[in-house]
């Protein structure tokens, strides 16, 4: 989604732009711009479509006397509004004021149209111009004041923004202001930053505070006011960023995508550890989270988007099996407007890896409306997830930058895998020795697994060459099996852009098995002992008819005999293989995205956090 950074004090305001953009590539977008104070005072705005690379040409060729600056504002836009060109490229705005926004407007036209009475016209489709225009309206009426300004708008404004803003006689300074988008201010020994996350700021300060829902901020080198909305200056809490810079870097790797698999075991390690005490045993106590809650629970309802949902389906299965709650795996942005039946006596699980998706959010916030009490599974500190929820569990993955998400899904998947145990006990479902034995998988067995998965470089090779030139392929599982194919379907078409289709094995003969036509590629996961028998006779319906079946499984002649490739799965962690089987499938995604020349870590159209509906 689109990235917001402005800066103002001491810096070469364009460094800190292009780096700050840069930074700000991962969420995705499809142009870029900035606007800056030159020597002069006078504001130059420059914008490209496609790449940040483009914009960097056309600033190259401004004469460097113009491009003295220290305070400006910066933008990667993924279009919603208008297509993604130049002209539609943020920051938008006129000779008295340029923004940069994240979100969407949605009473835009109306405002277009009381605008355009009041002699505005636009040279965008972007609502974003709208509220440009809007604000230099108020502007004008507001005797030039950027604060009252700002506040006019803002109870004009419908919808979503997180908003930075120049005005030009006010050089050296940036406004800001949000509601329902996220936005931060970075804190410096002499100067301050606006930013849509800390990764775009951190080669600068790890200080920061959040800019709360309809507060405005005014930035001066590094002096900062923040108003709440009735116009009062207010105390805000600093916070320190865990992340250093070099975890926000590449580190020697082609993509982030395959740097994050392979800091899978690490996110393990970090995630897990703290919450297994030393006899192996489920341990929250300290955390804000309530165990025996939720094991006392009749009915848990997991939501979330996209990767995340699929962590549920996995947390899903555990809670079953061990806790013995029904769970059911919401669409978040089903869910948000849906009239589902819940109340105070259910129990909400928001999975997240950003903490800031919008329709995760949206149903957060309908379960919490309704009654029920909301626990949070989220990797982003302090995100909006993360505070709007009665209880949060952090996974410690560390910042995921590829857009695919791939170690938030290992460390979500295991970190509720420990969560149903820890219900089980409570619930004296599982024994205290039967629980160690199993949490003892996830802490040691399942990150070594891993690690071996890593080192199968030329089996996945050879996975993902056969199919990288297909259009379509299918992955089947059954049971927990099935839950880790409609990840691997997800990675495979986000990264490869190759069409696929999740099933359940024994569901492909009700209708699907029409597709299977010679050489069409299937991918079966094989772990469930339980329904291995059942998984060969699928194979063998689907061989039939011409598939080319890559199976994944622990060594089984039977498997190995009716399959045209296998790769051979360790078996130390058990149940939990099934999390181990995504780290594999995640690397065929990868070297099929890598065989094929697609750009890995953003993906065509996806954007990092999604923000908006
Ligand atoms: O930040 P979230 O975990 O809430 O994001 C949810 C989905 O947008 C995300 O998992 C998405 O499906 C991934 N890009 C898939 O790899």
């Amino acid at each position: 989604m689109c990235g917001i950074i402005g800066c103002t004090g001491a810096f070469p305001a364009l460094d800190v732009l292009r780096g700050g953009l840069r930074a700000l590539e991962y969420r995705g977008y499809d142009s870029a711009g900035i606007a800056f104070f030159n020597a002069d005072s006078d504001i130059l705005t420059v914008k490209a479509s496609g790449k940040i690379k483009n914009l960097e040409d056309k600033l190259d060729t401004i004469p460097d006397s113009e491009k003295i600056s220290f305070c400006g504002i910066g933008h990667t836009r993924w279009a919603t509004h208008g297509e993604p060109t130049e002209r539609n490229a943020h920051p938008h705005g006129n000779d008295r004021v340029q923004i940069v926004h994240n979100g969407i407007i949605e009473n835009y036209r109306e405002l277009s149209v009381m605008l355009s009475r009041e002699g505005y016209s636009f040279k965008s489709e972007t609502d974003t111009e709208v509220a440009s225009l809007l604000i230099d309206f108020s502007y004008k009426k507001q005797g030039n004041d950027p604060l009252k300004a700002l506040a006019k708008a803002r109870s004009q404004l419908e919808g979503s923004y997180a908003i930075g803003a120049v005005f030009s006689d006010r050089a050296g300074e940036i406004y800001a202001m949000r509601r329902d988008n996220p936005l931060i201010i970075g804190l410096g020994e002499s100067e301050s930053f606006i930013a849509s996350d800390i990764t775009a700021i951190l080669p600068y300060t790890r200080k920061y505070i959040r800019l709360g829902e309809n507060e405005i901020a005014r930035l001066s080198g590094k002096n900062v006011t923040v108003f709440d909305e009735y116009g009062n200056a207010c105390e805000k809490q600093t916070e320190t960023a865990l992340w250093d810079v070099d975890s926000a870097k590449k580190g020697g790797y082609p993509h982030f995508m395959i740097k994050e698999i392979y800091e899978e075991p690490d996110a393990l390690a970090k995630t897990l550890a703290p919450r297994i005490s030393s006899d192996l045993l489920p341990n929250f106590e300290g955390e804000n989270i309530d165990v025996k809650r939720l094991a006392s629970s009749k009915r848990i309802i997991i939501t979330a988007c996209g990767t995340a949902m699929h962590a549920g389906f996995i947390a899903k299965y555990f809670i079953e099996k061990y806790a013995r709650i029904p769970v059911n795996v919401e669409i978040a942005s089903e869910m948000r407007y849906s009239d589902m039946i819940i109340d105070e006596n259910d129990a909400v699980i928001v999975i997240s890896q950003s903490g800031e998706t919008a329709d995760t959010l949206a149903a957060l916030r309908l379960a919490k409306n309704k009654g029920a009490f909301v626990t949070s599974v989220v990797n982003v500190v302090g995100s909006t997830i993360a505070r709007e929820s009665d209880a949060v569990i952090y996974t410690w993955a560390g910042p995921e930058i590829a857009v695919a998400s791939t170690k938030a899904y290992v460390v979500q998947s295991a970190l509720m895998s420990l969560l149903a145990l820890a219900m089980s006990l409570e619930k004296k479902i599982l024994t205290e020795s039967e629980v160690k034995a199993l949490t003892g998988k996830l802490l040691h067995d399942l990150p070594s697994d891993i690690k071996y998965i890593l080192d199968m470089r030329d089996e996945i090779y050879s996975a993902a060459q056969y199919f990288a030139d297909k259009k379509d392929l299918f992955c089947v599982g059954r049971g927990i099996d099935y839950f880790a194919a409609v990840e691997a379907s997800l990675k495979i078409k986000e990264v490869s852009y190759i069409h696929s289709e999740a099933y359940a094995a024994g569901e492909m003969k009700h209708g699907t098995i029409s597709l299977i036509e010679n050489g069409t590629p299937v991918i079966v996961v094989s772990t469930d002992k339980n329904v291995r028998q059942k998984i060969v006779g699928n194979i063998r319906e689907l061989a039939s008819r011409g598939a080319y079946i890559i199976s994944l499984s622990t060594p089984d002649r039977e498997i190995s005999d009716v399959s045209d490739k296998m790769l051979s799965l360790p078996s130390e962690s058990g149940e939990f293989l099934p999390i181990a089987v995504a780290t594999l499938l995640q690397m065929i995604a990868y070297r099929a995205a890598v065989l094929k020349g697609c750009d890995v870590d953003c993906p065509r159209n996806l954007a990092k956090s999604v923000t908006v509906e």
